[in-house]
C-alpha cells in the first residue's frame, strides 16, 4: 500500500486537476466538490453530483441526502471519518441531473481517485455512480443490494441518498447498509492483492469460510465476477 502522505499528495493534485478543468466546469454552477475523508479508507462511497448545499459549500453529503448518508454510515458502526465521500460529478450540474457525456468526463477523474485510494469496498450510491465506475446502465430498483467482485475489489449497489426519503426506498437502503456491516466486518484477506500471505492449508481454509460469509452476505444475487473495464 503506498504510504498515506503519498496518497494525501496525489489527492491533492487530482483536485487542483479538476478545478483547472473547463470540460467538468461546463454547464454547471458554483465551487468543485472534490470528496472528503480519509485518504486510505476500507469504503469509498460514491455518489451522483453535488446539490445546491454541496456547490456552496464546497464539501459533499452535506445537505439533506448528505445526511441521511452519514447517518446510515455511523448506524452501521463506521465512523465517517475513517471513509471516502466523493461523486461521479464533482460539480453541480446546472439543468438538474448529469448527461451521459458530463458522467463519462467525470469518470476520468473520479477512477483516478479510486485508484490512489484504493479502498476494499466502494458503495455505489444509484444509477450515475453505477455508469461511471462499472460501466453499465443499472435500475436500482432491481439491483439494489448486489454486490459485486471485481479485480480483488467489491462494489455494492445501493440507492441514492435522496430517493431514501421515500419510505420504501428508505428501507431497503437501511437493508444494504446493513450488508455493507457485514461485507466490512469480513476479514481484509477479501481483498485479493492486499492478502497476507497465509500456509497453503490456513489459505484454503479461509477461502471455505470467507465464499461461505460472502454468499450470506449476498444471499439475494449471485452475480460473477467480471473484468473491470
Ligand atoms: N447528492 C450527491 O450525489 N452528492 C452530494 O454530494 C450531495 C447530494
Amino acid at each position: 500500500k503506498a504510504p498515506r502522505k503519498n496518497k494525501s499528495a496525489r489527492l491533492a493534485r487530482i483536485a487542483k486537476q479538476v478545478e483547472s478543468c473547463r470540460r467538468c466546469r461546463q454547464h454547471t454552477s458554483g465551487n468543485a466538490v472534490i470528496g472528503e475523508g480519509s485518504s486510505d479508507p476500507e469504503v469509498v462511497f460514491v455518489g451522483e453530483a453535488p446539490g445546491r448545499m454541496e456547490a456552496e459549500s464546497g464539501r459533499p453529503f452535506v445537505g439533506r441526502a448528505g445526511q441521511w448518508l452519514r447517518r446510515a454510515i455511523q448506524r452501521i458502526g463506521l465512523d465517517e471519518n475513517s471513509v471516502y465521500l466523493t461523486n461521479a460529478l464533482k460539480y453541480r450540474p446546472a439543468h438538474g441531473k448529469p448527461s451521459q457525456a458530463a458522467i463519462a468526463h467525470g469518470r476520468i477523474h473520479l477512477l483516478q481517485q479510486l485508484d490512489v485510494l484504493d479502498p476494499r469496498i466502494i458503495v455505489l450510491l444509484g444509477s450515475a455512480a453505477c455508469l461511471s465506475v462499472l460501466g453499465e446502465r443499472v435500475v436500482i430498483r432491481k439491483r439494489h443490494g448486489s454486490v459485486i467482485e471485481r479485480n480483488g475489489r467489491i462494489y455494492l449497489i445501493t440507492s441514492h441518498p435522496s430517493a431514501a426519503r421515500f419510505p420504501a426506498i428508505g428501507k431497503t437502503a437501511r437493508q444494504d447498509f446493513e450488508k455493507l456491516k457485514q461485507l466490512v466486518s469480513l476479514p481484509q484477506q477479501t481483498k485479493a492483492r492486499g492478502a497476507t500471505p497465509q500456509a497453503p492449508r490456513d489459505r484454503r481454509r479461509a477461502r471455505r469460510s470467507r465464499s461461505t460469509r460472502a454468499a450470506r452476505a449476498s444471499p439475494a444475487r449471485k452475480v460473477p465476477a467480471e473484468r473491470a473495464k
